[in-house]
This record gives structure tokens, C-alpha cells and sequence, in this order.
């Protein structure tokens, strides 16, 4: 292993949300990770960062760097997600109007994860938790 990080992202916590994700893209850029997929982790990682604050009750995200691969890896204690390709749904959104009004909620960030990455998969255990491993070549 190259590089590895793990950061605790709490429940709510809004007055530092973005910057877990803020931290990996300059361990990338330090590490001399090519700039698209710095921008590609950078994307995914905030959105499985305010993801973790907003629907769950917090949890972790790990960036694993080795010869030929990139993972990040996002995992929480819960509530989980019942429907999972409804989550997936481009516009498809459970955030509170709290949220909303802080621009968050459009139903966009799985989608735009899966898009942001070479391989994707995501399990969930309603009950247990959810866990989101993204796959980058190098
Ligand atoms: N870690 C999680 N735990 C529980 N539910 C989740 C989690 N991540 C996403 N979800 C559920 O999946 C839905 C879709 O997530 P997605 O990130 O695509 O949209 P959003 O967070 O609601 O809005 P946006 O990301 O555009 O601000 C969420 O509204 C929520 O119901
Ligand atoms: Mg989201």
C-alpha cells in the first residue's frame, strides 16, 4: 500500500462538511495522481462526504492508493437504504427541507458518484448500514 487514510465523518456536522474530501485531493495531488482522476475522486468523495452527514448516522471514508489502483471507500452504522436503485435514480432525494435550503438534495450525489469512477458498487442493509466502494485505475 501506498497511501492509506481513513476520516470520521459525523451526522451533521455541516461546519466542516467537505472537508475530508478537500484533504484527499491533496494527498492525490501530492502523491502525483493524474489530474482527472484527482478531479474525479475529489467529486465522489464530497458527495459520499455530505452523503455521510446528511443521511447517516456517520461513518467513515477511507482512500486506499496502491500501484495500478485508486479505491475510496465510504462506510456507516446505519440507517441504510432500503431501495437501492431508487437511491440510484438521478433526482431521487429523502433530504429534509433543511437541507434543501442549504443547496443540498437534488437527488444527484450516487449518480454522480457512479459516474466519477472506473467501477462502482454499492451495498446497504437497512438497519445495518451502507457501504459504497469506488474503483479507479491508475
Ligand atoms: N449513506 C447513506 N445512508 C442512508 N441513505 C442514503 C445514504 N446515501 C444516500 N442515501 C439515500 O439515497 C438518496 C439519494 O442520494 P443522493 O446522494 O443521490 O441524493 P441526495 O443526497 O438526496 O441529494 P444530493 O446528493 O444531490 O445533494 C438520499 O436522498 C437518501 O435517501
Ligand atoms: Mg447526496
Amino acid at each position: 500500500m501506498v497511501y492509506e487514510e481513513t476520516y470520521e465523518v459525523r451526522q451533521g456536522e455541516f461546519a466542516t462538511a467537505g472537508e475530508a474530501s478537500a484533504s484527499i485531493k491533496r494527498i492525490l495531488k501530492k502523491l502525483g495522481v493524474d489530474s482527472t482522476i484527482v478531479r474525479m475522486v475529489a467529486v465522489a468523495s464530497y458527495e459520499a462526504e455530505l452523503n455521510l452527514i446528511i443521511h447517516s448516522y456517520g461513518g467513515t471514508l477511507t482512500l486506499e492508493v496502491k500501484s495500478g489502483e485508486l479505491r475510496l471507500i465510504s462506510k456507516d452504522i446505519g440507517p441504510g437504504i432500503a431501495d437501492l436503485s431508487l437511491a440510484m435514480k438521478e433526482g431521487y432525494s429523502t433530504a429534509p427541507e433543511s437541507v434543501r435550503t442549504m443547496g443540498f438534495g437534488a437527488g444527484m450525489g450516487l449518480p454522480n458518484i457512479k459516474r466519477q469512477c472506473h467501477e462502482f458498487s454499492i451495498t446497504s442493509t437497512p438497519g445495518v448500514g451502507t457501504e459504497i466502494i469506488a474503483k479507479y485505475k491508475l
